[in-house]
Parts: structure tokens; sequence; C-alpha cells
């Protein structure tokens, strides 16, 4: 067993894809061979992560070139598709119209969409390796850490970005362990997180998400390293629901809170976090299973982090630390260094 899971390959013309919903029970994988399938596997999250989402999407543009004239008005509409199928992560939509664009100016659109396809997924594995590197130096060797969500390979086409950090210092003796938040309503810590630091010989300690704040009172982590869906240009934050109060707690014990993600999450387009999409989900996944019949709910997917809490920000660019100076348009990924 390889310790580093792939969350998705491409094989005989097809895309097989880790299904992230029947985990920790079942490693299997969902096999999409249209792009409707491929649509369908980002919205009911069986692939999840905002780099892993980006690359589903880049190989549904594949699936369509195969399949539609390019352009036609269902290519347009496949496209589109695609691009909307989760509102929050800005990488599903730069990936997919980056794929749609080298499509529509080839001869061969299918040829063209494949090769751009994958060159994103090598390329996100290169900045996941930088990500990790420049993250790991960040954390004081001999500590315990505190993460949120599920950062790791499953959601990236690497070996993750905050989790893929807290994997480089554990390798290299610096992190002894993570503390994990479940991560309600849908458990991407307990069931993802602490399923990938098992593999990858991580010891993994699962809190409620509501342990965090006296956790990080109490002076047991050194740092928070989460990850982003997407980043305001004022380096606002969306991520998983729950990083908000984490950050806001860190800074009241006085620990630092890193953000780790790809400059294709910087979305300078958007000049602050009050503009930041944020999905709203089925209210079922809160209810279920324990919830008094009738009682309803509030499911917001992501909360935004303002960017004074954020520590520093750290990119395949480096470290960065705000207020910064994103000077570009989305997904282009020029920064500014520390
Ligand atoms: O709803 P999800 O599980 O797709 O949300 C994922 C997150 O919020 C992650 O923290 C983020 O996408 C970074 S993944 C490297």
């Amino acid at each position: 067993m390889s310790a580093q899971v792939q969350s998705m390959h491409w094989r005989d013309g097809r895309l097989h894809l880790v299904d992230q919903r029947a985990l920790p029970g079942r490693l299997e994988h969902v096999v999409c061979s249209s792009w409707q399938q491929v649509r369908e596997a980002i919205c009911s999250l069986a692939v999840r992560g905002a780099p892993a989402i980006g690359l589903a999407g880049a190989y549904g543009v594949v699936l369509a070139a195969q399949r539609l004239a390019v352009p036609s008005s269902a290519w347009t509409e496949a496209v589109q598709a695609l691009r909307t199928a989760r509102p929050t992560a800005v990488d599903l939509s730069w990936a997919v119209q980056r794929v749609a664009r080298d499509a529509e100016a080839a001869t061969n659109p299918a040829e063209a969409a494949l090769r751009t396809a994958m060159f994103l997924h090598r390329q996100d594995a290169e900045r996941c390796a930088r990500i990790a590197k420049f993250g790991a130096e960040l954390i004081p060797a001999g500590s315990w850490v505190l993460t949120h969500c599920h950062t790791g390979a499953l959601a990236t086409g690497g070996e993750g970005t905050a989790l893929g950090a807290i994997a480089a210092a554990h390798r290299a003796g610096r992190v002894l362990g993570v503390y994990a938040d479940e991560t309600r309503p849908l458990w991407q810590g307990a069931r993802l997180t602490a399923w990938e630091c098992g593999r990858r010989g991580i010891p993994c300690r699962l809190l409620v998400d509501g342990a965090a704040g006296g956790l990080l009172a109490s002076g047991r982590v050194a740092a928070v390293l989460v990850g982003a869906d997407r980043i305001a240009a004022n380096g606002d934050i969306a991520n998983k629901v729950g990083t908000y109060p984490v950050a806001v707690l860190a800074a009241r014990s006085g620990v630092p809170f890193y953000v780790l993600a790809p400059e294709s999450t910087i979305d300078s387009g958007l000049p602050s976090g009050a503009d930041l999409p944020i999905e709203e989900r089925p209210g079922g996944e809160v209810l279920s299973p324990v919830a008094a019949p009738g009682t309803e709910a509030y499911n917001p997917a992501f909360d935004v982090t303002p960017a004074e809490l954020v520590t520093a920000l750290v990119t395949e660019g480096g470290v960065l630390r705000w207020p910064y100076a994103f000077g570009i348009s989305a997904g282009r990924g020029a920064t500014e260094r520390a």
C-alpha cells in the first residue's frame, strides 16, 4: 500500500475519482465517462477540496470535448455547468475555463483539452510540494498542530496543502502529531484527515469542533494550518465552515494561524470577503441523523476569515504576510513575496 493516495487518475479515456463519500470504510473509485458524471461527482462531494474539484472539472471538459462539437451551444452549456457545479472554490472556475479555452483554440479540441488537464494535474502536484516545503519551515520543532477540514492528497493533485506541510514537517521530525477538528456536518476531519494521517503514519487526535478553543487556550498547539477555497484581493479567506471561529480563537490565544493554498486560489477580482460566494448546502446534512423531526437547518458550507487574523499565507511562491499586494486576475497567480 502506497502511503500517499492519488485523488484521481485518467485511464482509457475515463476519469477515475476516489469516492471520498465512501471513506474511511472503503477505498473505491467513481469512474466518469461523461461530463455530466463529473459534474454529479463534484456536486455530491464524491470529489471535494478546492484543487481536486478544479482538476476534476478540467477532466470533465476533456470528456465534453470528446463527445461534443467545439464550439457549439451544447459545448457552451457543458462548460458552464462544470464551471458552476460548486460556487466557492475559484480553482474550479479557472481550471475549467483554462481547458475550454485551449480546446477552442485547437484543431483537435479533445487532444488539446487532455494535454492541458494533464498539465494542470502535474502542476498541482508541484505546487503542493512547494507549499509543503514552505509551510513545514514555519512549524517549530517538537510541536503538535491543529487543522480543520481536510487538505491532504485526496483534496488535491499532489500531497496536499496544509496537510502536505504537516506531513513534510512530520517527515522532518518537527511535527509530533496533528489535532484534527471533526468538521461537521460532513466530517471531513473525522473521515478523511484521520484516514490520511493513518496511512501516512502521522499521529492524529480527533476533537469535536467545539473543543478547538479550549485546546488552543491550553498552549498545547504550536500553530493552526488550514487550506482555502478562495482568497479575496484584500486577503480575506473563504474556507470550510468553522475555520473563522478557529482563527478568532487562535488569535485570542496567541497561536499563529496559517493558510496554505495555491496562487490560483487568489481571486483578485473580488475586493473583500463580503463578496466571496458562500455555498449553502441542503439542510439534511446538518439534521441527519439526530435532529428532532420538523427542525429547520442553516447550512453554509464555508465561512470567511478576515485577512488580519491570518498570520501568513503560504503559496507555491513563498510566505506572504498581510497586507498583501495581489495585482493580478484570478488564477494568474502573481503575488508579492514577503
Ligand atoms: O466542502 P469541501 O469539503 O470541498 O471543502 C473543502 C475545504 O474547505 C478545504 O479546506 C479547501 O478546499 C482546501 S483543500 C486543499
